[in-house]
């Protein structure tokens, strides 16, 4: 199917690049000239694993290509994917001018029916309004317009892997044909009858995909109340970090004791420095919003999302307590993406502290395989470094807030006879305490005797 996607973030890339390593035609647009120029001449503006394979083969294949003329993009496909942001504003409810200029856009430029499917995460009932803002954007003649919900559930550093083996895809639809028509895009997906670039075209065996059919409303629901619930699991184990602190007791015991319970699950339930990332946020912040705007008190969500900003409160209370005196300390800092394996930093935990530290006058040195150049344009006062080794040198503590697999194997004895203080305090509950301190470290962490 001939398919174009506006917004070339990270959903609208990977959602393009698979669509077309699955054998569609895909045209993609964003407003960013700067953006589709570099496409355009094959480069990749954002990290994610696979995503630079995938772009380079259904280029040459000719399946993938970008148009900074979004009229173009909406005239050549038969359905349109939006995937444009809808960033928080300062009331937290979420900012959908960007998917109103998508309409404004496909009503004047379509030149035929189209199928619109919403892909940028949105408050309940956005579909309808998109519905009604598309016929009445509507100049020049009669166009049929379908609109369509169709969450996205990509993490961020798995993203192309979780769009070829998605345990869900959901289709909130007004009527029938947009849901066969979205079947149809996903077939290759359903069917695994696409090469896929994580198992060299052989992927193992196992669940497939199921298509959940909804109505629009409830498809946007789904999105907010599954990014919630999982951000409130989190918010749930780093309370109870803070009970095994009081009382004694091992977080990662209980939670994972816990998680054997299928109706409880093992994901999400790990302790540290909380939440961040573009997401789980702002989309606990939407939702309390679009419950009130329904009169209805979300305060579990509020709770969820003030234990995650105490996170940073805590760590930063513990961070004064070991060092005393913050100010002209050398601290080294691992990690500043808000999870590992992707250069993102945006609502990272990580930065929140690099702030707070420079403010405090310590002698900054972050680390960080993919974030450095993001994170040095907004904080040029910190020292940064490639090597996990040269940020510890001379170091009065390690603080390690992001948890990459190259600080996962650093060599804490090597590390330990350059630092200054043998002093880690750990956001992520990464090492374990009793060979941190075998070591001879001072060795802090959430929830862990
Ligand atoms: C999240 C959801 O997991 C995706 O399903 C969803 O599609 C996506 O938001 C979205 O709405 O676009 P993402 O933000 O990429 O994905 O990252 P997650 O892997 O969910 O992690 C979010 C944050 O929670 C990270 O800062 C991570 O460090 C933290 N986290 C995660 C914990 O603190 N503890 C955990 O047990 C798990």
């Amino acid at each position: 199917m001939r398919l174009s996607v506006i917004g070339c973030g990270y959903v609208g890339l990977v959602t393009g690049a698979c669509l077309a390593e699955a054998g569609h035609e895909v045209i993609c647009t964003d407003i960013d000239s700067e953006r589709i120029a570099k496409l355009k001449a094959g480069g990749v503006p954002i990290y994610e694993r696979y995503l630079d394979e995938i772009l380079r083969s259904t280029r040459r294949a000719g399946r993938i290509s970008y148009t900074s003329d979004a009229g173009q993009a909406i005239r050549a496909a038969q359905a349109i994917f939006i995937c444009v942001g809808t960033p928080p504003k300062d009331s937290g409810e979420a900012d959908l001018s960007a998917i109103d200029n998508c309409a404004r856009q496909i009503a004047a430029e379509a030149d035929g029916p189209k199928l619109v499917i919403e892909k940028s995460t949105v408050p309940a009932r956005t579909g309808l309004e998109l519905s009604r803002a598309l016929s009445a954007y509507r100049r020049n003649g009669d166009v049929r317009f379908r609109v369509a919900s169709n969450p996205e559930f990509l993490r961020e550093g798995t993203a192309v892997e979780d769009f070829f083996h998605p345990d869900r895809i959901v289709v909130g639809v007004e009527e029938e044909s947009a849901a066969a028509d979205l079947r149809e895009i996903y077939r290759p997906i359903l069917e695994r009858s696409f090469h896929c670039p994580l198992h060299n075209g052989t992927c193992p065996p196992g669940p497939r995909a199921d298509f959940l059919v909804t109505t629009i409303n409830s498809a946007e629901l789904i999105k907010h109340a599954s990014n919630s619930f999982l951000a409130l699991k989190i918010s749930y184990a780093n309370v109870l970090s803070e009970l095994c602190e009081r009382l004694g007791g091992d977080v990662e015991e209980v939670t994972h004791a816990m998680g054997l319970d299928p109706r409880i699950g093992g994901q999400f339930l790990k302790a540290g420095l909380g939440f961040g990332g573009f997401c789980f946020p702002k989309d606990v912040q939407a939702f309390i919003h679009l419950a009130a705007s329904v009169g209805v008190d979300f305060d579990i969500l509020k709770a969820t999302d003030r234990v995650n900003k105490e996170r940073i409160d805590r760590y930063m209370e513990r961070i004064r307590r070991a060092l005393w005196v913050v100010k002209g300390k050398h601290v080294a800092l691992l990690g500043l993406a808000f999870k590992p394996n992707t250069d993102d930093i945006r609502y990272a935990p990580a930065l929140e502290v690099l702030k707070r530290l420079l403010a405090d006058g310590a002698a900054v040195h972050a680390c960080d395989p993919e974030a450095i150049s993001r994170t040095q344009a907004l904080f040029p006062g910190a020292h940064y470094h490639k090597d996990p080794y040269a940020a510890l040198q001379k170091a009065d503590a390690a603080l390690l807030c992001t948890e990459w697999d190259i600080f996962k194997k650093i060599d804490w004895e090597r590390a330990g006879k350059t630092m200054a203080r043998k002093l880690l305090l750990d956001g992520r509950n990464l090492y374990s305490p009793s060979a941190m301190r075998g070591l001879g470290f001072e060795y802090h962490s959430f929830g862990r005797p």
